[in-house]
């Protein structure tokens, strides 16, 4: 029976470029799929940007243009990207769009008709130069534990803790480096700590929708029974925002907008319909309550919270059909480490392909090392470079290098019968079902394995029959016939088994042996007698280790704030919620890798602009027991006001006509006291052990406004 499927990827946030990172999971889903449509299943893949939320808006005005001309721009990009990896999406469309607004609208409609609606007052940090409520990660300030400056609002990169914004002490805003004020705002929350949502979750998450590893981590989320984990979600944010406005019962504005993370998921729904209207599908077919179709989800593990509790219940509790499964995947590293700027291997799909690497070595390589778990992988470039020139070019393709050309030269470019019983042909016919099976399962990296053996198993044979030898005897011209058929009969069932992984190399396959595209029922059949082939073109180049440096030092050079800075301090910035009971479950998104390592590389430090600064004047200030106001010279033509914390060590007097070190370019940052213009630099334990705060000196000679790099 054919079944009717409908899988989804994450869709990417619409202000960074994709890289390697994100191409694991929308190439692991296209080869699922791939397979899918290969198998005769009625497969539907469709995915769509990510378009909302306070880093969009803030981004496309730093850009100076709307949000809605950068979403357009990056889907552009995006969608550029993922054509040239092969991922073929039935469609690709946009949150922010007429479909998933209706449909973010009908479901939160109908989770208030059923009473999981609230509205509360909540307190919030609000920025009052850009005139906004800020998110946790747009608040920075001292961290409460270890005194480490500037950190986010949510936790500290220093020790590690974890606080509200609330804690930090001095806080400013990250945007305008205003000092914040709480103020109240109406909150609208979803109920997920009602008893229908808990007892819901409770029996879905362990009805066998997870994967094991998922089904225990929400174990966790939700608490021992009788002991709830579940707290409220918080679904709206208020103006300025880019997203949808949410409307109260008569349509009419409420002047508050849907968290971006509500109507992602629904973005899911809205670009079927989208696709629906396009093919004359069935939207509620797929969507009821109990539909007879499938549906799965394809996500990094940093998401699993929102794709196994929040949507759900969503979906549940409005009256929708929930997901059969979701599939998370784990994160990808390069050479054992996280994707690293400095290192150059956060590496852009679009320099990949720019820098002449096959993206389907990429496809293959991904393929060998995924699994059905939840475990990173790794890309490591010498193990990418062995397999893909040991595999690839000299196992599979040789197949038809070394047989392809004699049938074309000497017999007219027709094929012989194929042996039948031949046992590499033989142990193709039998392990295909096991290997579809692995597909199924996502096991591809076993599969690869399986298919690997096979083609061993085909050399093996070419080795043993020698068409090039056969080709220089005289009277061979049968069995020369015989071994080159039964050489490329071996070649065309070896590329249906790779056909959902290596799709652009099976289209040229197909277009010289002049097939109808291949399906996975042409893993049981060999080609007639008589048929004609097409002249071998070259398939595919090895991998030069050149091009690898090539593309790692490309990447270096683009180390300047790109998009990709942006798509992870968006991911940081968009907190899925505040955490009122289960404090660190909220914080899956955070807890994930993420896409640097902490290394800062040359670029990144020239960006600050570290001056001598000579220390003109310096007093206490008054109702402030930590902070002298400094008076710095730096060469300008005016000088710069600084309140520094470190009046515990120094006297004001004593500082008056010292040279130190300042920060020149850090954000102005209004305090209380007045405008701070920069920052002066000060040695003092991490640890507390050796107490003090030693102000920097640079040796004699140094002058006011020199640069110190
Ligand atoms: N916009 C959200 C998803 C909303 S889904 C309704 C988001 N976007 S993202 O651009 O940050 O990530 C998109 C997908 O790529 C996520 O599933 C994420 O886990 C995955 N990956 C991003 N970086 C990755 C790696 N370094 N490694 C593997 N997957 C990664 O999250
Ligand atoms: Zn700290």
């Amino acid at each position: 029976m054919t079944r009717k499927i409908l899988v989804t990827s994450a869709l990417p946030y619409a202000n960074g470029a994709i890289h390697l990172g994100h191409l694991v999971e929308y190439i692991q889903t296209d080869i699922w799929v791939r397979f899918q449509k290969m198998s005769g299943n009625e497969c539907w893949y469709v995915c769509a940007d990510d378009t909302h939320g306070t880093p969009i808006m803030l981004r496309a005005e730093k850009e100076g243009i709307t949000p809605e001309q950068l979403i357009e721009r990056v889907h552009g990009e995006h969608f550029r990207d993922f054509s040239s990896f092969h991922v073929g999406f039935d469609n690709y469309y946009s949150t922010h769009s007429p479909e998933t607004r209706a449909c973010a609208n009908d479901i939160y409609g109908k989770l208030k008709a059923a009473g999981l609606i609230e509205v509360r007052t909540i307190e919030q940090y609000y920025d009052p130069v850009k005139q906004m409520f800020l998110p946790d990660r747009f608040i920075k300030g001292e961290c409460p534990k270890c005194h480490a400056k500037d950190q986010y609002g949510d936790n500290c990169e220093a020790c590690g803790a974890a606080y509200a914004p609330t804690d930090l002490i001095e806080p400013f805003s990250a945007v305008s480096g205003a000092k914040p004020e709480l103020r109240n705002s109406d909150h609208y929350f979803f109920k997920l700590s009602d008893p229908r949502c808990e007892s819901f979750l409770r029996q879905y998450t362990a009805s066998g929708v997870l994967q094991a590893e998922a089904a225990n981590k929400m174990q966790e989320w939700l608490g021992a029974p009788g002991d709830n984990k579940l707290f409220d979600w918080d679904i709206s944010r208020d103006a300025p925002y880019f997203g949808f406005e949410i409307p109260d019962e008569f349509g009419n504005s409420t002047g508050k907008y849907f968290y971006v993370w509500l109507d992602a998921p629904i973005g899911y729904m809205g670009s079927f319909k989208n696709l629906c209207a396009k093919k004359g599908l069935d939207f509620d077919e797929f969507f009821k309550k109990d539909s007879s179709t499938e549906l799965y989800h394809f996500i990094g593990k940093d998401i699993l919270y929102f794709h196994a509790l929040f949507w759900p219940a969503e979906l549940e509790q409005a009256g929708f059909r929930t997901p059969s499964k979701i599939f998370a995947h784990g994160f990808l590293t390069v050479d054992g480490a996280k994707m690293s700027k400095s290192r150059g291997t956060f590496i852009t799909a679009q320099s990949f392909i720019d820098n002449g690497l096959n993206p389907e070595w990429l496809r293959y390589y991904f393929a060998a090392k995924l699994s059905a778990t939840m475990e990173d992988i790794d890309l490591s470039f010498d193990d990418f470079t062995a397999r893909v020139n040991s595999d690839l070019v000299g196992k599979y393709v040789n197949i038809a290098s070394r047989s392809a050309g004699f049938i074309a030269k000497r017999f007219n470019g027709q094929l012989a019968p194929a042996d039948e019983t031949l046992p590499a042909i033989r142990a193709i016919f039998d392990a295909a079902p096991r290997i579809a099976e692995l597909y199924e399962a996502r096991e591809f990296g076993k599969a690869i394995r399986e298919i690997m053996a096979l083609t061993d198993g085909a050399n093996q044979y070419v080795d043993s029959v020698k068409p090039w030898e056969l080709a220089k005897q005289e009277g061979k011209d049968a069995e020369l016939h015989a071994a080159c058929s039964n050489a490329l009969n071996l070649f065309r069932l070896l590329t249906v088994l790779l056909k959902p992984i290596l799709p652009a190399v099976a289209e040229k396959i197909e277009a010289f042996m002049n097939l109808a595209p291949l399906t996975w029922a042409d893993s049981q059949t060999l080609l007639a007698a008589g048929h004609a082939i097409n002249a071998y073109n070259h398939l595919m180049t090895r991998v030069d280790p050149k091009q690898i440096d090539k593309l790692i030092e490309a990447n270096k050079q683009s180390l300047a704030p790109t998009a990709e800075v942006a798509t992870v301090d968006s991911k940081k910035a968009e907190k899925p919620a505040k955490a009122e009971k289960a404090g660190k479950a909220a914080d899956q998104k955070e807890a994930a890798p993420a896409a640097d390592d902490g290394l800062c590389s040359i670029d990144d430090f020239m960006k600050i602009d570290l001056r001598i600064a000579l220390i003109a004047n310096a007093e206490h200030v008054e109702g402030a027991d930590k902070l002298v106001r400094l008076t710095l010279d730096i060469g300008e033509e005016k000088t710069r006001n600084v309140f520094a914390g470190i009046k515990a060590a120094y006297d004001p007097a004593q500082l008056i006509g010292r040279l130190t070190v300042m920060v020149a370019n850090l954000a102005p940052r209004k305090m209380k006291f007045g405008l701070s213009e920069g920052m002066v630099m000060a040695a003092s334990d991490p640890d507390g052990k050796t107490p003090g705060i030693y102000l920097l000196s640079p040796d004699s000679g140094a002058t006011p406004g020199m640069r110190v790099k």
